[in-house]
């Protein structure tokens, strides 16, 4: 048996659609590498705030892409170019705040959703 990988903290982690059905000129292969610059230190292994990015070829919506989700907060965004995601890179990831024009749904929106334990103040 294999012992369990490591991994460093994070505090989120962003999906983002590479596939052609919701975006016909799969524009989120491109911003999936931008990504990467546009998160900075922010992606730095040992950061507590650190972002991991992931691709995936359907998020299973298919329509009004660029298509991404941020989690744990479970947030959905659409239409996405550059600058829009360069917005929730500095808002959300960073600041916390979620962009909320380019928000089409919410993991919140589900009375049954299971959320994180929220940090004791
Ligand atoms: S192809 Fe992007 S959500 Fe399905």
């Amino acid at each position: 048996m294999h012992k369990p990988p490591e991994m460093s903290v994070y505090a989120r982690h962003i999906f983002i659609c590479v596939g052609d059905s919701c975006d016909e000129k799969a524009r989120g292969k491109k911003l999936y590498h931008k990504l990467k610059d546009m998160l900075g230190d922010l992606a730095d292994y040992h950061s507590a705030l650190r972002v991991k990015r992931g691709k995936t070829p359907c998020l299973g919506v298919c329509s009004g892409g660029v298509i991404a989700v941020v989690y744990p907060e479970g947030v959905w965004y659409y239409d996405l170019n550059e600058e829009k995601l360069a917005r929730i890179v500095e808002e959300h990831l960073r600041g916390g705040k979620p962009v909320e024009e380019y928000i089409f749904h919410r993991l919140a929106d589900n009375p049954h959703a299971v959320f994180p334990r929220q940090p004791e103040s």
